[in-house]
């Protein structure tokens, strides 16, 4: 552990991985400690192509925010689960297109917060929330919520790559409750960004879920099929080309070389609006 390590490691559970900080190693990021590392090398064991499919989610939540402000008049979002800042945070895609959009972060790791702060709180348009994405109610009554985002304008609600971190439950606390309580906080117009991991491949379902699980001390939720993904959505208006490997989203290169797509595993999903 090196010294940036050891002062972080005061505040931080360095010993058990953690989602963020498995995904920014993914990606190629500098923010993961030896749990996280060694989880993420038995998931390529069971997914090997989950690099792959890492910098495709990532890709997907920056063409969709770009698409969103500049196609579709979008200028505030709420990024629920926003990870660790990499390059291109949601709030740099929005404003390179328009420097008034307001973006407010939620996550409830305490190392986004940590690493979060100068990055993803650049200026007067962007906030951080330490908060979990369930508590619908806390975010939209929370201080930079009402400070940034304005209840009677369109908005994009983002819940990219989040949901599995979720677990079914009956207590009005899983990905379905979550959603439908958000949309019925968003104004009319408004749009929902939602993919989640999904697999055909039952093995590679529970091979994922299960050490994702013992990795996370209990915490993570579950590898989903498409069509438990789609009941997300509920009657909301997909917007084209639907559901899809979000590689396949409004892709912005023709021909994608077969390197670039993930097999064991995808980010399963899309864009509606309410
Ligand atoms: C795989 S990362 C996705 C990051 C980003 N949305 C993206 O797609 O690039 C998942 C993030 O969700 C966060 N997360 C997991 N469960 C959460 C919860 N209950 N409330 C808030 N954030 C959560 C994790 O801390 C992590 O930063």
């Amino acid at each position: 552990m090196n010294q940036r390590e050891k002062n972080i490691s005061h505040t931080i559970d360095v010993h058990t991985p953690s989602v963020a900080r498995m995904y920014d190693w993914l990606l190629g990021g500098i923010e993961n400690y030896a749990s996280d590392r060694e989880a993420c090398q038995e998931l390529l064991e069971i997914a090997p192509s989950t690099q792959v499919l890492a910098r495709n989610n990532r890709a997907f939540l920056q063409r969709v925010v770009r698409v969103l402000v500049e196609d579709y008049g979008i200028r505030q979002f709420l990024d629920h689960g926003s990870g660790l800042p990499t390059q291109d945070n949601v709030h740099q895609i929005a404003q390179r297109s328009d420097p008034g959009c307001r973006v407010v972060y939620v996550d409830n790791d305490p190392i986004v917060l940590a690493h979060g702060r100068t990055t993803l709180e650049e200026n007067d348009r962007t906030a951080i929330l330490n908060e979990d994405m369930r508590n619908t109610a806390a975010i939209f009554d929370s201080e930079p919520v009402r400070r940034l985002i304005d209840p009677n304008e369109p908005m994009a609600a983002l819940f990219v790559s989040v949901l599995h971190c979720l677990r079914d439950t009956d207590d009005e606390m899983d990905p379905a409750a979550v959603i439908r309580r958000v949309a019925e906080r968003l104004p009319a117009g408004s749009y929902m960004v939602i993919c989640q991991l999904v697999s055909d491949d039952p093995a590679v379902r529970d091979g994922v879920t299960h050490l994702m699980e013992v990795a996370t001390g209990g915490t993570w939720g579950r590898v989903r099929e498409q069509r438990e993904v789609r009941a997300y959505f509920g009657d909301m208006r997909v917007l084209e080309p639907g559901l899809v490997d979000v590689l396949d989203w409004r892709p912005d290169t023709p021909v994608l070389p077969p390197e670039q797509r993930a097999v064991d595993w995808v980010e399963w999903g899309g864009v509606a609006q309410l």
